[in-house]
């Protein structure tokens, strides 16, 4: 029976046999340095010449970085050690030796992405996949807990629901299709049975800019909800945010100490309400404390929204935008029709949108009449023009960007590093 890294560590003396891979190695005449890695943890396990067989000391000096391998011996406290603990070993038995590692220190981010199927095993990524992880778990268990069934959509689609400039063509037998960009428009539908539901799926955006916080394939955790106001779609956000930061704050110290990450940070996510701020008072705030003058109508960019993030310690929510600047389906206010229903959830530190939402528009002749201004046929959007016939009732939803979250959460300098195999528009190997 082979003992985890971590479990032996915590067993803290006797013995012990753990297998691994090797993460670090040097030798010396008598004496060899291993430092051993599993999932678990990494430990450092000491060879002597004089403690194994001459075939095992004529082995252990193959041994490269990434060999696998079976460790027998005695742990103890070893304060010099990287992880406090050492293996005295007594027995070792090569699984395959390694070739020469391709990475080694310092390499470039760009080598570290041709290499991705190797750099999974660094300990950088190992920590933010156990944190990606738990998120995903965490995103299940918020929406079950709160009633939510789980529900797909097609990924191939036959419209834009976001904006046709970042829409994936799909040839589909000779008609032309897109990748989803959303569930949204076959999520409404189907809360006419079910009420309240959510998925986790890849969504899809043809994203030309190359920046720290687009993918073109990405996971989407989606929500929608009868019955629900603008309120109410904002507090399911809030409560989704702040459980997934508490889940992993209790589950991922251990990561995020290794990330560097200072979950202090994280701390008041869980305990504070998330300011609301209507757009129009987020100009405001961007002209008094950031001397950043805005045009009423215009959408806020990237800069502008990583300048209101740093007056904040939690994510902000952002209301009520012009409609111009919004999609098709979102619920013009009734006070002022020049605004609609609709929030951006901004992380804080500059990590940009989270979550964007909305209650939808009721009224089709509106829906229509925006689907025209966007240039759209809405004879391809019957289907989802039905939703506002036969019954409809007060709703809304959202949706997150997971990697959008995991970049967040784990401090990422790029959102590269929050998915196991990236996709932009330069990125599709491996
Ligand atoms: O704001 P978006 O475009 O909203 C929708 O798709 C709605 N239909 C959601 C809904 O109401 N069901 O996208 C939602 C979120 C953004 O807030 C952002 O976090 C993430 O998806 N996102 C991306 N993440 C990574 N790479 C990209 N290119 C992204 N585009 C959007
Ligand atoms: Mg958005």
């Amino acid at each position: 029976m082979f003992t985890k890294i971590q479990d032996a560590i915590n067993q803290a003396k006797g013995k012990v046999k753990i297998h691994g891979w090797v993460y670090r190695e040097r030798k010396q005449k008598d004496m060899i340095f291993l430092v051993m890695r599993d999932s678990t943890n990494i430990i450092q396990c000491v060879i002597k010449k004089d403690s194994i067989s001459s075939k095992e000391w004529e082995d252990a000096n193959k041994i490269l970085i990434e060999t696998s391998l079976e460790i027998e011996g005695e742990i103890k406290e070893d304060k010099r050690a990287p992880t406090g603990y050492e293996i005295q070993t007594n027995k070792l038995n090569i699984i395959q030796f390694a070739d020469i590692f391709p990475i080694n220190k310092d390499q470039s981010p760009e080598l570290l992405l041709d290499y991705r199927h190797l750099w999974l095993r660094s300990r950088k990524l190992t920590a933010v996949l156990k944190i990606r992880s738990t998120i995903f778990f965490a995103i299940h268990n918020y929406f079950r807990n709160n009633g939510f069934y789980e529900f797909q959509s097609p990924i191939i689609q036959s419209t834009q629901c976001e904006g046709g400039s970042t829409l994936f063509n799909l040839d589909y037998f000779g008609k032309k299709l897109f990748l989803a960009q959303t569930w949204q428009l076959y999520a409404e539908p189907a809360i006419f049975a079910l009420e309240k539901i959510y998925c986790i799926a890849p969504s899809f955006r043809a994203e030309k800019s190359k920046t720290p916080r687009h993918l073109t394939e990405y996971w989407h955790a989606e929500m929608e909800v009868a019955w629900a106001n603008f309120d109410d779609i904002q507090n399911y956000g809030e409560g989704l945010i702040k459980f997934i930061v508490k889940e992993v704050l209790e589950k991922n110290r251990e990561d995020l100490k290794i990330l560097e990450r200072d979950y202090k940070k994280l701390e008041p996510i869980i305990k504070k309400p998330f300011p609301r701020i209507t757009y129009t008072d987020a100009l405001k705030i961007l002209k008094d404390k950031c001397k950043m003058k805005i045009d009423w109508g215009k959408d806020l960019r990237t800069i502008e929204e990583d300048k209101l993030s740093k007056l904040y310690d939690t994510p902000i929510i952002v209301t009520h935008y012009p409609k111009i600047v919004k999609a098709f389906y979102m619920k013009e206010d009734p006070k002022n029709s020049k605004v609609v229903f609709g929030c951006d959830f901004i992380a804080p530190d500059g990590y940009g949108e989270i979550i964007g939402g909305s209650e939808r528009e009721p009224d089709p002749k509106k829906i229509v009449e925006r689907l025209k201004d966007n240039g759209e046929n809405p004879d391809n959007y019957k289907f989802y023009l039905d939703t506002r016939k036969y019954g409809s009732v007060p709703h809304g939803g959202f949706g997150m960007g997971v990697e959008r979250i995991v970049s967040w959460i784990c401090g990422l300098d790029n959102i590269k590093d929050a998915i196991p195999y990236p996709r932009t528009m330069l990125r599709y190997l491996p």
